[in-house]
C-alpha cells in the first residue's frame, strides 16, 4: 500500500489518500486540543497511544459483531481504514450524568442515568458544535429516518459492547462520542476513533464508583487536559494495558 497526498488535516488526525482509493492512510499526531481547538499542545506520545487503544478498541469490538472501518494498525501512530463518506455528526452517548450534560442540567458529575441517553450535535467548528434534535437532523437534510434509524441503532450497539468491556477492566463507561459514515457499497459503519480523547472513562480499581474518597472524580481521559488536571499519558497508557490484557485474555485477533 503507498501512501499518497495528505487529504485532511484536523485536530488530532491527518488522512492521506492511497493507491487504493477506498482506502485511507490515517496518522494519529501528538496534538492536543480542548475547546474547539482554544486550548492546544502537543504531548508527546499522545498519538501513538491513540493509534493503539483505537485499534485494540475496534478488534475487541469487531470480536463482538461489531464491524467498524478499521482495516489494520502498521505502525505505532498510524493506520489504515476503509474511506467513509462521513456523517457531518457527532454521535454522543451518556451512561452517567458529566461534562456538559450535567452543566446544562445543574446535576452532579457521576449521577447515574436511568437510561443511556443519544446526542447529537452538527460538526461544525465555526457553529461550535451545536446541539440537534432527531427532527432537526431530518428537517435540514442531514441525514434521512432511515439512516437516523441505522445511526442510532449502531450507537446503542456500540455503547452495550464498550461498557462490556470497559466494566472487564474496571473502568466506567461515563459518555463518549463516536462518528459514523456510508461506505462506498452504501452500509454505515462506525469510523473516526474511539480513545480517551472521545470518551470519559473513569477508573473503578478503588471501588468508589470512580471516585476517590474525597469525591474527586479519577479521571483516565482528556478531562485531565481539559481541566489542567495533570498529565494524560500515564492515564493513556493504562488504558492501552488494561485493554491489551483484555484482548489477549479473550484471545481475540489483532489487525496489525
Ligand atoms: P477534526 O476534524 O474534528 O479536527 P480529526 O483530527 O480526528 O478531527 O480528523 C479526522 C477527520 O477524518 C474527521 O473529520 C473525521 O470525520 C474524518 N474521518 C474519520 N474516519 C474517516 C473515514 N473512515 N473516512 C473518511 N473520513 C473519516
Ligand atoms: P461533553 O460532555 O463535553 O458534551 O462531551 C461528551 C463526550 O464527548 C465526552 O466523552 C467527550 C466527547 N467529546 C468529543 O469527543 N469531542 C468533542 O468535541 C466534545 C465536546 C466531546
Ligand atoms: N475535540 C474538541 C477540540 O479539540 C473538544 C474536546 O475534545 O473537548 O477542541
Amino acid at each position: 500500500m503507498k501512501k499518497l497526498e495528505m487529504l485532511y488535516k484536523g485536530k488530532a488526525k491527518k488522512m492521506y489518500a492511497t493507491d487504493e482509493p477506498d482506502v485511507l492512510w490515517v496518522e494519529y499526531m501528538n496534538q492536543a486540543t480542548a475547546f474547539n481547538g482554544e486550548k492546544k499542545e502537543q504531548i508527546e506520545g499522545k498519538g501513538s497511544l491513540n493509534n493503539r487503544i483505537t485499534s485494540v478498541l475496534f478488534d475487541l469490538l469487531r470480536a463482538r459483531g461489531i464491524e467498524s472501518h478499521f482495516v489494520r494498525r502498521i505502525s505505532d501512530t498510524e493506520q489504515l481504514v476503509r474511506k467513509m463518506d462521513m456523517f457531518p455528526l457527532e454521535i454522543i452517548m451518556r451512561n452517567t450524568a458529566a461534562g456538559s450534560f450535567a452543566k446544562r442540567y445543574g446535576v452532579e458529575e457521576g449521577t447515574p442515568l436511568k437510561k443511556p441517553i443519544l446526542e447529537f450535535c452538527v460538526k461544525s467548528d465555526d457553529l461550535g458544535d451545536p446541539f440537534i434534535n432527531n427532527d432537526g437532523l431530518v428537517a435540514l437534510g442531514i441525514v434521512t429516518e432511515d439512516e437516523l434509524a441505522e445511526i442510532s441503532r449502531i450507537a446503542y450497539a456500540v455503547n452495550d459492547a464498550l461498557t462490556d468491556i470497559f466494566s472487564k477492566i474496571d473502568v466506567r463507561l461515563v459518555d463518549f462520542k463516536i462518528e459514523e459514515g456510508r461506505t462506498s457499497d452504501g452500509a454505515i459503519l462506525l469510523a473516526d476513533e474511539i480513545t480517551p480523547d472521545t470518551c470519559r472513562l473513569w477508573d473503578l480499581k478503588d471501588g468508589n464508583g470512580g471516585k476517590d474518597d474525597d469525591g474527586a472524580i479519577e479521571h483516565l481521559d482528556k478531562d485531565l487536559f481539559r481541566r489542567g488536571l495533570g498529565s494524560i499519558i500515564p492515564a493513556y497508557e493504562e488504558i492501552y494495558a488494561r485493554l491489551t490484557a483484555l484482548a489477549e485474555a479473550e484471545g481475540v485477533e489483532r489487525a496489525e
